[in-house]
């Protein structure tokens, strides 16, 4: 005999239309299937190793210091993080999905010296915070790079550097791409061209702004809009009822410039940002001032 609240919620579920018997099932196979995508969307591809001859180029390009924290992303048998960690002194993290690559790392980074400087993660590179790295270096397949470049832009700490070996993140424009031909590659790739995408994380100044001019230019406090995508940086100052385009507009790290008609003078700011403010020198017609832009709301 079943207790008595047992037995009411039996009758209750015999008594249920059936659509919602279906409904745990339904949502169930929905997870699997959401589950399968994201696995298969986060999958970089098979190990590949970058040659050596590619990866001094990598490291070259992203002038790496003693201060930088080196983060490469599926690092394969750890071969970039350890040579940053060995040739330049930098630390450095490998966050690597297969656990028997990983500990290959782990024991090459000891037998390199370079120990104490390094780590090697077993884990999904989605699943990483990356706010630690101030350079980044990829070498995945294509269809993974759209997904990383919002996680990339957030996460990153301004001024980071990125260098992606034969892909870029697209929609992002790289800031330089180098070609080469490797001999190696052909064996790779069926071809020896080989593309070197360096990017640096910019300035976050997406929203608006309330800019002030000092004296000896006599401008009223403008109110300014920006929109920022990887592909896109707009904005506009709102001046006597109008919004008037930022011309030239461009943030590159976090060093930000833009040109505004003022009247009938084009005034040429320069500046640069720190959180939610940003300063500057603007210049219009042999005069200067300096500028001050506060994030409102
Ligand atoms: C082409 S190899 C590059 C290895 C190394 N970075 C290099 O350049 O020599 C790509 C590596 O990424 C790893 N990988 C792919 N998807 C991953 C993911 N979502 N999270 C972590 N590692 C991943 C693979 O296991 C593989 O070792």
């Amino acid at each position: 005999m079943l207790p008595t609240n047992r037995r009411r919620i039996l009758r209750a579920l015999a008594t249920a239309p059936l659509a919602a018997f279906a409904w745990p099932g339904a949502l169930r196979a929905q997870q699997d299937q959401a589950a399968k995508e994201q696995a298969s969307t986060s999958d970089g591809g098979p190990f590949v190793p970058t040659p050596w001859v590619i990866l001094d180029e990598m490291l070259k390009l992203a002038e790496i210091q003693r201060t930088d924290v080196v983060f490469d992303l599926g690092s394969g048998d750890g071969r970039l993080v350890i040579a940053a960690a060995k040739r330049f002194g930098a630390r450095g993290v490998g966050v690597e999905r297969d656990g028997n690559l990983v500990n290959f790392s782990r024991r090459q980074a000891t037998s390199e010296g370079v120990g104490e400087r390094v780590r090697f993660v077993q884990a999904d590179l989605f699943e990483t915070d990356l706010r630690e790295a101030t350079v980044i270096t990829t070498y995945l397949l294509p269809r993974l790079m759209p997904r990383l470049v919002p996680k990339l832009r957030t996460e990153l700490p301004v001024g980071a550097r990125i260098v992606s070996h034969d892909y870029p993140l697209a929609p992002w424009p790289p800031d330089k791409t180098l070609l080469f031909d490797v001999e190696e590659k052909l064996m790779i790739n069926g071809t020896v061209e080989t593309k070197l995408f360096y990017y640096v994380v910019p300035a976050r100044i997406a929203g608006n702004w309330t800019l002030r001019v000092e004296q000896p230019l006599p401008i009223d406090a403008l109110a300014l809009s920006v929109e920022q995508a990887p592909d896109r940086l707009d904005g506009t100052a709102r001046m006597a009822g109008f919004d008037a385009p930022l011309r030239e507009f461009s943030v590159r790290a976090d060093q930000v410039r833009f040109g505004l008609l003022h009247e009938t003078r084009l005034l040429e700011f320069r500046g640069k940002v720190a959180g939610d403010t940003m300063t500057g020198e603007v210049r219009a017609r042999g005069e200067a001032a300096r500028w001050t832009a506060r994030r409102a709301g």
